[in-house]
């Protein structure tokens, strides 16, 4: 995918997330005196969120993508939360913070496993987490959160259900892949990790209509993310209802209805590493 076209991906689908990611936040109930790392911080939105619910707090954003890291700054700049903040480039599979550095370690959506070629940054989370622990001090927590479902065409149940059950839609874990390395087994990668009291909680973002210009670009963009390619999968009348459905010119464009009323949710795993 083409860096502009990602980065408004980030953008768009990041303002859909907000409000399940702004509680999730919320419900790390963290103390002013907290060092966080956003591994990867993306173009900077969650830092933005987690200055707005802790001011206090000292927040480094660490990413691979020097675009993505020179957007969170100009965000940060613009929000004036820069002076709480630190930006750096950086491989989260070859970290060099120092050891014990951070309270808190927010991974939010960058452990999704597979290919480097298919962007993601391994194939197994063991190694990745295992570096987030050294990093976290005696006693802090590694939160790691995902997207983890969505309802995104009302009225539309059976249609929904068959582009979910296309390879297309599930190649973010291709049924091939051991069951123990979906991003819901997350649990066990952090006792594994050596992490303690494992806690999980999902978080909603309704998606209600009237949608603005952005959101409605985000919304198509997630349905064309998990569907945009299920066409051979589907009979032709299965295709053209959704394609109308999701087409912004269409009469049928299901955004359009004042009734929409669809759903996005994070799960968040949090382990805390024990003290010496
Ligand atoms: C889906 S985005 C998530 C960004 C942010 N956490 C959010 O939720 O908006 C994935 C991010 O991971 C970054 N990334 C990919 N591989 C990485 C790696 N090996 N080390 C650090 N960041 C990486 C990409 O540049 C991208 O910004």
């Amino acid at each position: 995918m083409e860096t502009e076209q990602y980065i408004r991906g980030l953008d768009t689908i990041g303002r859909l997330s907000e409000p399940a990611i702004r509680n999730a936040i919320k419900a790390l109930t963290l103390p002013d005196e907290c060092r966080i790392l956003d591994l990867p911080c993306g173009i900077g939105s969650h830092m933005c969120w987690f200055l707005d619910e802790y001011p206090q707090v000292r927040i480094t954003g660490a990413d691979l993508a020097e675009e993505h890291i020179a957007l969170a700054r100009e965000r940060l700049q613009q929000a004036d939360k820069i002076r709480s903040c630190e930006l750096v480039l950086a491989d989260m599979n070859k970290l060099e913070f120092e050891n014990d550095s951070f309270d808190l370690v927010w991974c939010c959506d960058g452990l999704w496993l597979g290919p480097k070629d298919m962007g993601c940054p391994a194939e197994e989370p063991y190694d990745i987490l295992d570096g987030l622990v050294r990093i976290t001090r005696p006693g802090g927590r590694v939160a790691v959160a995902f997207w983890s479902s969505q309802r995104l065409l009302p009225g539309f149940s059976d249609l929904e259900a068959t582009l979910n059950a296309t390879k297309f839609a599930m190649r973010a874990f291709h049924p091939s892949r051991r069951p123990e390395l979906h991003v819901m087994r997350t649990p066990a990668w952090l006792r594994r990790a050596g992490l303690t009291n494992i806690e999980v909680k999902s978080f909603v973002a309704d998606l209600c209509a009237p949608f603005d210009e952005t959101k409605s670009e985000g919304l198509v963009t997630v349905c064309s993310y998990f569907w945009g390619q299920a066409k051979p999968e589907v009979s032709e009348s299965t295709w053209e209802k959704y394609s109308s459905l999701v087409n912004p010119e269409s009469d049928s464009f299901i955004l359009n209805d004042i009734n929409y009323a669809g759903l996005l949710t994070y799960t968040m795993y949090v382990g805390t590493k024990t003290s010496r």
